[in-house]
């Protein structure tokens, strides 16, 4: 190891020595996808997500290896939280307001539609949303890369969906960050999203990017989607109709619940 790598990062945010380059790690995201290309294309179903995907190191842990068990969702639900319009407040869905002065960074607005697959509206649904600061800096004891904390970012914040299955949130727009999946491994900016399905134990969590950013192609979680089509939805598009004069740049990202128009779900993890 150098010192002009030294002096970059603290030692502890380095990929070990054994972890592959960057260059590496994209030639097995190309050579990942172009297989399930190949499968596809001899008539096998190629699933929407690749949850056996060894790009993303720390999934192969993670990722179901048995199958998944259908459980009766009457019964669960009578056990379950109820989130209703009165536990969420209208100041929730505002991220920049959340302390005494305004967060560093680019104001947003993001708006959507939550939307099952028949394209019905799904109302009155919790959404929560989290994500890191315009640094790329979370507040979470496991982040402590060196980009500043900002005294007025949480980063969090939740909305209820109204009766056209509409949500819309003011956040600041979150900034690329590192991990340590592969050597020089960083995250395309984007927000974490959990949403409710129609049913309560449709609780699935995504991530909503920003269209043109520069580390797609790099991205191990971004490409554990073999279709491109498929990681196009994840992408918010900028609206201008919906930036607010003066004020926040407006993007807009519809969210599908189920079926074949289904954004990606992805089955657990923090990055
Ligand atoms: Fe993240």
């Amino acid at each position: 190891m150098s010192t002009i790598e030294s002096a970059a990062a603290p030692e502890s945010l380095l990929a070990a020595p054994d972890q592959l380059t960057q260059a590496a790690m994209t030639q097995e995201i190309i050579d990942v996808h172009a297989a399930a290309q190949a499968r596809e294309e001899a008539g096998e179903h190629v699933a929407m997500t690749l949850h056996d995907y060894p790009p993303y190191r720390s999934s192969i842990l993670r990722h179901p290896t048995k199958n998944l068990r259908l459980v009766d969702p009457e019964t669960i639900e009578l056990f379950s939280p109820a989130f209703g319009q009165r536990d969420v407040a209208a100041i929730e869905a505002d991220l920049t307001l959340q302390h005494t002065g305004e967060p560093q960074g680019e104001r947003i607005t993001v708006q959507g539609r939550l939307l099952d697959s028949w394209g019905r509206p799904v109302a009155n649904q919790l959404i929560e949303v989290w994500q890191a600061n315009a640094a790329g800096r979370y507040i979470h004891q496991r982040d402590q890369h060196p980009a500043p904390l900002d005294p007025n970012f949480t980063g969090a914040g939740r909305m209820v969906t109204n009766d056209d299955g509409e949500y819309k949130f003011t956040t600041i727009k979150p900034g690329p960050y590192p991990w340590k999946n592969h050597v020089n491994a960083w995250r395309p900016a984007h927000i974490h999203f959990s949403v409710f399905g129609p049913g309560f134990t449709q609780r699935i969590i995504t991530q909503m990017y920003f269209p043109g950013d520069p580390l797609f192609a790099l991205d191990p979680i971004y490409n554990s989607i073999p279709r491109q089509k498929d990681r196009d939805r994840l992408i918010g598009a900028y609206n201008h109709d919906l930036t607010v004069p003066e004020f926040s740049m407006g993007y807009e990202w519809d969210i599908v619940v189920d079926g074949p128009d289904a954004t990606w779900f992805e089955p657990e993890g923090e990055h």
